[in-house]
């Protein structure tokens, strides 16, 4: 008898289609995060679910299903799980690594491209009847080749954003909580420094850290104030790692150029200054929203619960 999975969510149709050849499923959600009481009431009895990185699995949900066993999150980043309270209960935490790494990697150049070069702006400007031709000042962007790209956070996307780099030529420089090895440095072509001095020298400063209490308003004010007038912060990481009241506050006041951003403080929230500002691009949390990469995360969470139900270790746990 296949095992009884529960979905906050109804996933691609090729995953889904994958996903019931192995296992009964129950959705919950369908394409909007489930109420809190149908997805409580679905879960007594069962022991795996998936959920995705817009639903917020914490101790209280997890005290009310005894029985969850696994959480698949369909995502790599998973600080909407209470992990440690998965600890203490006992309960296994899944993520999908590795897949979504170039997809993210993509969209930050794509923020980075289109904030610097004004490409979103002009498209309104066309979109509105506003344009009127050719002009020799008209719409001037800044250059992205051969500036210096500031990363926050060396790991998997990170990397995989400086090496997109190397072929613009920019000059790399990088923070992270763990340095890379020196082959690594060489081959990224990677200058690792404090984040004050990043922040000082970056004309575009992007983010790839988790989240965690840690990484909370990493950026905030004091950070922003130490980045140049001429500066672009690019966040496809986590919309909490940048204090955005702080940013906006940047932003208005003119410390620094503009802003390409993917993820928000309160998703879908997006403040309406934000939303006010030419010099802002603004992505509704795209970063993993390719049709190859959805369905390679979908992969990875199969892989994860079969091996589950195998009575083995599932390859992409995130707890001891
Ligand atoms: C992730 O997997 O962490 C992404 O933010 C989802 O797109």
């Amino acid at each position: 008898m296949k095992k009884q999975i529960v979905l906050t969510r109804r996933l691609q149709e090729e995953c889904m289609y994958e996903l019931g050849q192995h296992f009964e499923l129950e959705v919950v959600g369908g394409d909007e995060t489930p109420k809190r009481e149908d997805l409580l009431r679905s879960l007594q009895g069962k022991e795996a679910l998936i959920c995705t990185v817009a639903e917020k699995i914490d101790p209280e949900l997890m005290e009310a299903c005894p029985d969850l066993r696994i959480i698949s999150n369909y995502g790599v980043g998973f600080d909407n799980i209470d992990v440690s309270a998965a600890n203490r209960r006992g309960i296994l935490v899944t993520n999908t690594p590795d897949v979504l790494t170039d997809a993210t990697a993509d969209l930050t150049w794509a923020l980075m491209l289109s904030v610097a070069r004004r490409a979103v702006e002009g498209d309104r400007l066309i979109r509105n009847g506003q344009w009127h031709g050719w002009a020799p000042h008209f719409m001037l962007g800044w250059d992205v080749s051969g500036k210096t790209l500031g990363i926050v956070g060396m790991g998997r996307i990170g990397q995989a954003v400086a090496r997109r780099a190397i072929g613009f030529n920019m000059r790399i420089l990088y923070y992270s909580r763990t340095r890379l090895k020196e082959e690594q440095e060489k081959e990224l072509r990677a200058q690792y420094c404090d984040l004050d001095e990043l922040l000082a020298q970056a004309d575009f400063v992007s983010l790839h850290t988790p989240y965690s209490p840690e990484t909370h308003h990493l950026i905030g004010h004091e950070q922003l104030s130490k980045m140049k007038r001429t500066a672009f912060l690019i966040n496809t990481a986590r919309g909490a790692v940048v204090d955005e009241q702080a940013l906006i506050h940047a932003l208005q006041s003119g410390k620094i150029a503009g802003a390409g951003l993917d993820v928000f403080e309160q998703e879908p929230y997006v403040p309406d200054e934000l939303r006010q500002m030419e010099q802002v691009v603004l992505i509704p949390h795209l970063g993993s929203a390719t049709r190859e990469t959805r369905l390679a995360m979908g992969r990875k969470v199969i892989e994860n619960l079969t091996a589950y139900f195998r009575g083995e270790k599932p390859p992409y746990l995130v707890n001891p």
